[in-house]
């Protein structure tokens, strides 16, 4: 195996990137950074000051206060901040300012994995293996319905996949960086795996293409 190495991981929200990107982080020991936090925590900086999700100016200023190494991920994984987090991730100017960011993460002694939609395209365009992590958008409303129900809350089916299908549109309809498979990404979906098949296919897939 090289002695640094990077892997990015794109896909859309819900198709378990999240869970992968940790264990394969894990399992080759390295640094792990969830970029959607990043976009996450600018959308959360405007909602707390009261200032709407497209001014711009007051955008980029979160952007640049966003501290890679103070992401709480449990206030920013609220569903609302996602939904918002998509909304000021179609300005550019905040784009370039958290992909800076990105990128050095990238640059870690131990290497690195990261993930999002933009990770094999643009902040990561060599990366050493590129993984597009799918699932079909009913199976992705399923899983995040079982996550609400096994946290005791409750919701209707119909109204998450509505919101995953929006969300989907959103990122995949943007004009910077929209969410796609770069040309060398390795597709895994997930539609028909639990966790540890879809972490046994991705260590597979890293495994063969770093020649191990
Ligand atoms: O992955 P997560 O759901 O936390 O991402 C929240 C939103 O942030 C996404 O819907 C997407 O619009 C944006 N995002 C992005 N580029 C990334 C990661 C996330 O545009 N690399």
């Amino acid at each position: 195996m090289p002695a640094s190495i990077t892997i990015a991981i794109d896909g859309p929200a819900g198709a378990g990137k999240g869970t992968l990107a940790r264990r394969l982080a894990d399992y080759y020991h390295l640094a792990l950074l969830d970029t959607g936090l990043t976009y996450r925590a600018v959308a959360h900086m405007l909602i707390e000051k009261g200032w709407p999700l497209d001014d711009v100016a007051h955008a980029i200023e979160a952007a640049k206060l966003v501290d890679l190494g103070h992401l709480d991920r449990k206030v920013l994984s609220a569903h609302a901040v996602g939904e918002a987090a998509s909304k000021v991730a179609v300005i550019p100017e905040v784009r370039k300012i958290l992909v800076d960011k990105q990128r050095a993460f990238a640059k870690a002694p131990q290497g690195a994995v990261l993930d999002g939609r933009d990770i094999g395209t643009v902040v990561c365009p060599d990366a050493d293996v590129k993984l597009y992590v799918t699932a079909s958008a009913e199976v992705r409303a399923q899983r995040r319905l079982a996550e609400i129900e096994a946290n005791g809350g409750s919701a209707d089916f119909t109204g998450i996949l509505a919101d995953i299908v929006r969300r989907d549109e959103r990122d995949t309809g943007r004009a910077d960086s929209p969410l796609r498979p770069a040309d060398d990404a390795h597709l895994l979906d997930t539609s028909e795996m639990d966790i540890e098949a879809a972490f046994s296919a991705a260590r597979d897939i890293v495994d063969r293409a770093l020649g191990s």
